[in-house]
């Protein structure tokens, strides 16, 4: 059997968090957390039972230096951290692994997941996107992503940015949209959890029978009246009215309707 991988977290925020949790929890030694900020660097290494370290003197023998800043900031952080004989990657979907530069054993391990606050997630089954600008960076990353979820997958940074996009598509827009729906009852002063079991349902049938077979509403059914009724209402509200537009077209032109 290997030896466990010998992993610097760097960075204090809520990727490091759930993926410092993560190693903590595994078979791998979390060796320890750094951060710019002395206190949020002490506070993650203590939950994780880790040691905080120097951003400018990291322990040199780690195998993986895993950099979970701000995308702005991860060449500038692999600059600073000095030369490293293990791999150094970054978490983020939508950058090159070339932000870290000059680093030869670079690579990329991303979560294909939402990770916000509150309690640590498993990580269970959640896939963890691998590219490596070595073998070495391939192989070291591919194991820890393996034993941390049980699903590594190896993407080339177009694909993985292509994954990034329909993330974003997926995440991102719909929950953007549901903020939207609930500010639009506030402002009518209705309860914002009548949305809950709807959310709930319409994420389990989207796994249960895919998005064509789940897709409901008056765009789907091509019901002109209820659409301008609609459109009515969010007269004063014109992004929220044009994005409602825009999607009902796109809807209605998939399933053969005249546009609105
Ligand atoms: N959150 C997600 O859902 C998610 C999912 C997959 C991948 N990721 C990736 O994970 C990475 C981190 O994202 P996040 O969501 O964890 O962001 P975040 O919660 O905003 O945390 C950002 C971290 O970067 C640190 N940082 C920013 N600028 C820095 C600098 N110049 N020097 C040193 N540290 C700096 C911050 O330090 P301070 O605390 O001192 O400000 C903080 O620790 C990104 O590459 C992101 O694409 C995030």
């Amino acid at each position: 059997m290997s030896a466990p991988l010998r992993i610097v977290l760097v960075g204090t925020g809520r990727a490091a968090r759930h993926l410092g949790a993560a190693i903590a929890k595994g078979p791998h030694t979390l060796m320890a957390v750094a951060g710019r900020d002395a206190e949020r660097t002490r506070a993650l290494a203590g939950e994780l039972n880790t040691s905080p370290a120097d951003l400018r003197s990291l322990p040199p023998e780690a195998d993986i230096v895993l950099i979970a800043v701000s995308d702005a900031a991860i060449g500038e952080v692999a600059k600073g951290i000095g030369p490293q004989n293990g791999v150094v990657a970054h978490t983020s979907g939508a950058s090159t692994y070339d932000l870290l530069l000059p680093h030869p054993h670079r690579g990329v391990l991303w979560p294909i997941q939402t990770l916000g606050g509150g309690d640590a997630l498993d990580l269970g089954g959640v896939p963890l996107a691998v590219d490596g600008a070595t073998p070495q960076a391939v192989e070291v990353l591919e194991r820890l992503a393996r034993d941390l979820s049980g699903y590594a997958i190896v993407l080339s940074e177009a694909e993985r940015r292509t994954v990034h996009l329909a993330a974003v598509l997926t995440s991102n827009f719909p929950v953007f949209l549901v903020g939207q729906a609930q500010r639009l009852l506030q402002r009518r002063g209705l309860p914002h959890d009548l949305l809950g079991p709807l959310w709930q349902r319409t994420a389990a049938n989207v796994m249960a029978v895919g998005p064509e077979a789940a897709l409901t509403g008056p765009a789907r059914r091509g019901d002109q009246a209820t659409i301008q009724a609609h459109l009515e209402l969010l007269g004063d509200d014109t992004d929220l009215r044009a994005a409602y537009r825009l999607l009902t077209t796109m809807i209605m032109k998939a399933h053969g309707h005249p546009a609105p």
